[in-house]
């Protein structure tokens, strides 16, 4: 089937259906052609809060879809890909979050939204890397627990520099495989450029980045800078949709192939698929439901 014909039946399907369809910024390029919403972590689980429409398709990783079936438990959340999950939420079970938190009792709990519900039952506050800082602030304490992601939770001590941050020893493969020698190699190159980098990538590279942010915080430096060059250093999507959305500026990816490989699992056959079949439906169980979806209101309320 071509493209375009793939891309009519889909939205003919959203309309029968009430479907919308949500995609990360790190979903292959082309899903934008049938996305009704793109964006970050954070825009995404807002938009999921408030939906009205009866299926959410969510063109993502498995946490995200989960997300978003705790915040839409009425809506059916398919997800297009079932095996593309995070590894970094992987690398965080529920059994690795008891024994940490019970090495450190009494201290307030902060999980990335990169975790599984399981986690989110278990934990005070959820954030995304939009929010970070702010829900950190939010809790008013001197130390926190923070999982499953450290360099995020010791860029948010580092930002604000009174609050003592505990972290888990999670990481993200894809933004780890950035090191300071590519930053250092692509100023040679590019001296004209400004970094800017997410917060998911080492503290050696964050710390020596022009602006460290999450993917809508990149986004939008690059829009609303008066600069023309950019040296992107996080996932190859937001490179592709810098470059489509800005021809006049200079979009640098800081190496080849800082790909997430379960976000680009996603096809628009895939997306179609379960659009026409309503397969991979996400089920969370109720009793992990109720507590997870407080830990994520929390986070939605100081984020309104
Ligand atoms: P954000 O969407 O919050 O920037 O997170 C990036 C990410 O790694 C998503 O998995
Ligand atoms: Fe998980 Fe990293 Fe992929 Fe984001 S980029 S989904 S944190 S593995």
């Amino acid at each position: 089937m071509s493209i375009s014909s793939t891309i009519e039946k889909i939205n003919k399907l959203k309309q029968i259906k009430n479907a919308i369809i949500l995609a990360h910024c790190y979903q292959p390029v082309e899903i934008d052609e049938v996305a009704d919403y793109v964006g970050d972590s954070l825009y995404l689980s807002q938009v999921a809060a408030r939906t009205n429409a009866d299926i959410i398709v969510f063109a993502g990783v498995y946490f995200m879809a989960q997300t978003a079936k705790l915040l839409s438990p009425d809506k059916k959340v398919l997800l297009p890909q079932i095996e593309a999950g995070c590894r970094m939420a992987d690398m965080l079970s529920y059994k690795q979050l008891k024994d940490f938190t019970s090495k450190h009792p009494s201290i307030p709990s902060v999980c990335y939204v990169n975790s599984t519900a399981e986690v989110k039952s278990e934990c005070d506050i959820c954030c995304t890397s939009s929010n970070a800082v702010q829900i950190v602030k939010s809790l008013g304490v001197s130390k926190i627990l923070f999982v499953p992601d450290t360099y995020l939770g010791k860029w948010v001590e580092k930002q604000l520099g009174n609050v003592e941050v505990i972290t888990y020893p999670g990481f993200c493969p894809t933004h780890l495989q950035i090191r300071p020698i590519d930053v250092e190699n692509a100023r040679k190159k590019f001296p004209q450029a400004l970094v800017l980098a997410h917060p998911e990538c080492h503290m050696s590279v964050s710390s020596i980045a022009d602006y460290v942010g999450s993917t809508a915080g990149i986004m939008n430096y690059v829009k609303t800078s008066k600069h023309k060059s950019f040296i992107i250093a996080t996932e190859q999507g937001v490179v592709d949709r810098l470059k489509r959305d800005y021809p006049n500026k200079e979009i640098i990816p800081i190496k080849n192939n800082i790909v997430c490989p379960n976000m680009k699992m996603t096809s628009l056959d895939d997306i179609l698929h379960v659009l026409e079949t309503e397969e991979n439906e996400i089920i969370v169980d109720k009793n992990i439901a109720q507590n997870a979806v407080k830990c994520l209101n929390r986070m939605l309320e100081v984020s309104k």
